[in-house]
């Protein structure tokens, strides 16, 4: 029996039905549902709206439901969606005192309360994942703050870097993905229960006590607006779209930089696959996985803004295509975050490898450049200098650290002694000692900066 049936001759036809149907996968929201129903019980017994024995009678029964799906005894099913379950199932344990659950209450305040209250947890988890993931970041980037790689720019080798510069950039792009989830955290904290359909209720209802209760930091102040703002599902999918996007960029670098070609890195065994065929295969699925993921996250993203693009003004049931755009999406998130923290944490380094790779492409020739530069060359002179000289060296089939003295003053006479030391892989890292820089004091400094910021949201 639907929760509208009265006005209605006949019943719903079973294909409409299936059609409209949400409980498939609004049941994710039982908890929440349960959490909001509660609170709107005992507030309507406090403003004498129902009796208090009546808003006792109700928080017992919605309690009961809540052990009984906890306890996997109770299952949830048979309904149009979640709210139409409780509350029958309400009624079926405590009787008629049950119907008066929905008394100044619409499922459109509801379902947006349940969502904002899911979502909110949803965030905190996200919270969560990215702090730990970050952990690990940091604990790598200590790890490797003694190892020389090669850095790109349109991957060709650009110059070389400290390997803990190169996580920390990561740790970067993660924490700003942390703040803007807490950002969004307390954008979000509003409670929309209390807007009933649309306009309001003529119930005496109090909202600070189910505010309190659902621990909301402030009411909705406009009630056509509640009931169909679904700008922080929106909010979320961004967020989650931006985590993965930086999540796929580290995959990217995992599998260039574990393939033959690069050898950088090793990905554990326990996290790599074969090949069904080729028995000399070990292949990324991880990363590659992770990486194809973000696609049908940012596909969420579209969904949800073309769906609450079109809304007139107050609740329409485009907006129930919020929940499955958000679950699929929290699955990829959180199932990315966690798999990823596993398999950086076991990545190994091939040290040699890289530090060979950091000095190969004339990856010091800005060095040089610069080291004509500090001596009065203006720059662009120096550059072109250079320049000659790294074409001198692909001729001659030399390297900048392996050119003699006289070779560099055959270039120009302003080099001396002092720059043989200069145009090694090393020193051309250790030089550079700005702040975010590839020196490894620079790097120890930023690995201290990230800690310091993420001890922010503990
Ligand atoms: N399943 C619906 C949703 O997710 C619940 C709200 C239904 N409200 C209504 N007026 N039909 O949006």
């Amino acid at each position: 029996m639907k929760l509208w049936q009265g006005r209605f001759d006949a019943p719903e036809a079973a294909d409409a039905d299936a059609f409209n149907e949400s409980l498939s996968f609004d049941k994710q929201l039982w908890r929440a549902d349960i959490e909001a129903s509660c609170a709107h019980a005992a507030m309507l017994g406090q403003c004498g709206i129902v009796t208090d024995e009546e808003s006792a009678a109700m928080i017992g029964g919605l309690q009961s439901i809540r052990d009984d799906i906890e306890r996997g005894v109770l299952r949830v099913e048979g309904q149009e969606d979640i709210h139409s379950f409780v509350e029958g199932e309400l009624v079926a344990r405590i009787g008629s005192t049950g119907k008066k659950l929905h008394t100044a209450r619409s499922r459109n305040d509801q379902v947006a309360t349940d969502m904002r209250l899911y979502a909110r947890g949803a965030v905190d988890e996200a919270m969560q994942a990215l702090k730990k993931f970050i952990g690990v970041l940091l604990a790598r980037a200590k790890e490797t703050v003694k190892y020389i790689m090669p850095g790109f720019t349109h991957l060709r080798k650009a110059q070389p870097i400290n390997c803990a510069q190169y996580f920390n950039a990561y740790s970067e792009m993660f924490l700003r993905d942390l703040d803007r989830f807490c950002a969004l955290r307390r954008r979000m904290n509003v409670m929309p229960l209390g807007s009933a359909a649309m306009a309001g209720t003529s119930y005496p209802i109090d909202r600070e006590i189910t505010r309190r209760l659902l621990h909301f930091d402030a009411v909705s102040q406009n009630a056509p607006d509640a009931v169909s703002d679904r700008d922080f599902v929106a909010e979320y999918l961004f967020c989650a779209s931006l985590t993965m996007a930086h999540l796929s960029r580290l995959c990217e670098d995992t599998i260039l930089y574990t393939s033959d070609e690069f050898g950088y890195w090793e990905i554990p065994d326990a996290y790599s696959t074969g090949s069904s065929i080729m028995p000399q295969k070990k292949n990324p699925d991880i990363p590659e996985l992770v990486r194809g993921k973000t696609g049908r996250v940012y596909g969420h993203l579209m969904a949800i803004l073309t769906v609450l693009k079109g809304i007139p003004l107050a609740y329409n049931k485009d907006l129930q295509e919020d929940k499955e755009a958000f679950f699929d999406a929290q699955k990829a998130l959180m199932s990315c975050l966690s798999i990823y923290t596993s398999l950086l944490a076991g990545i190994t380094f091939r040290v040699n490898r890289m530090y060979d790779a950091a000095g190969e492409g004339y990856a010091t020739a800005t060095d040089v450049a610069d080291y004509l530069a500090k001596r009065g060359v203006p720059f662009r002179d120096a550059h072109a200098v250079t320049g000659k000289l790294v074409r001198y060296c692909i001729e001659h089939g030399k390297t900048l650290p392996t050119l003699t003295l006289e070779e560099f003053r055959a270039a120009s006479p302003v080099f001396e002694e002092d720059i043989l030391q200069t145009v090694t892989t090393r020193a051309s890292a250790e030089g550079r000692n700005s702040v975010g820089g590839s020196s490894r004091q620079a790097a120890r400094a930023g690995i201290a900066s990230i800690k310091k910021r993420l001890r922010q949201y503990d």
